[in-house]
């Protein structure tokens, strides 16, 4: 029975993939990504783009950016369906995953949906690089030491979730940020923390960006931006 490797390709830089994920990557009868908008390559596509010396067919799989579940479970189902066309002819499948795969990935759905259609489907994830440890090193900055606590917020849907997690955790990860940053910013002025907040774009990415808060109330940001608070900044052992 051939396998649906999940392999983390690291978060820009396709030198942050493991050497194991590079290895089942190149070695793969059919490599597989999210599809990229508007027919454009994929931003998995991107980062594998150097590794991939050779003719491997590629499946770009359709992964809609929207909430309605009816949506979504066609669209995993599809892309199931067109992965079980390797697997079940014995041909190992290789899905790359931006960052890690097991950190707010699509592949945790699609590999769902393979194990609910076909129990016995082999799925081997090989771990790898998050954007809040790529931004950490962007920044150079620990992103938590000691006893410090860490908080990875996936998404804000309103400004009081921050407030109360502002009153426990040391350090706060702000992923897709983009739509509610001017709102973060005022809440984290009023709190006195602009000093110990940075924005990464594209961190490991040629292009990326580093913004310090301070002197940024807005901001056009990419989706591929994250925002890192150090509220209780550490002092040396
Ligand atoms: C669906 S999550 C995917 C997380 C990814 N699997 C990881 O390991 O980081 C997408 C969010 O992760 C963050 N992100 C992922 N890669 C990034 C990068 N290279 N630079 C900045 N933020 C990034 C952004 O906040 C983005 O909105």
């Amino acid at each position: 029975m051939a396998t649906l490797y999940g392999i983390s390709i690291g978060t820009g830089d396709p030198e942050l993939i493991t050497l194991k994920g590079l290895r089942l990557l190149r070695e793969a009868s059919a490599i597989a990504f999210p599809a990229g908008i508007n027919g454009k390559p994929g931003i998995a596509q991107q980062i594998i783009e150097p590794w991939l010396a050779y003719q491997q067919p590629t499946l770009a799989l359709e992964f809609p950016y929207v909430s309605d579940r009816n949506i979504l479970v066609q669209a995993w189902q599809k892309a199931a369906d067109r992965v079980w066309q390797y697997l079940k002819n014995g041909h190992d499948v290789a899905f790359a995953c931006e960052g890690d795969i097991s950190f707010y990935s699509t592949f945790t759905y699609l590999a769902q949906t393979l194990q609910e259609k076909h129990p016995d489907v082999k799925i081997e994830v090989v771990p790898g690089v998050t954007s809040p440890c790529a931004a950490a090193a962007t920044l150079g900055i620990p992103l938590t030491v000691r006893g410090q606590r860490l908080a990875i917020l996936p998404a804000l849907y309103s400004i009081d979730e921050l407030d109360s997690i502002l009153a426990w955790a040391d350090t706060i990860v702000l992923l897709k940020v983009a739509s509610i940053y001017k709102k973060v910013w005022q809440m984290l002025k009023a709190k006195n923390l602009l000093e110990s907040s940075w924005l990464v774009e594209r961190a490991t990415f040629p292009e990326q960006k580093i913004y310090h808060l301070r002197d940024r109330p807005s901001l056009e940001l990419s989706y591929f931006s994250i925002l890192i608070v150090q509220i209780n900044r550490s002092s040396p052992p």
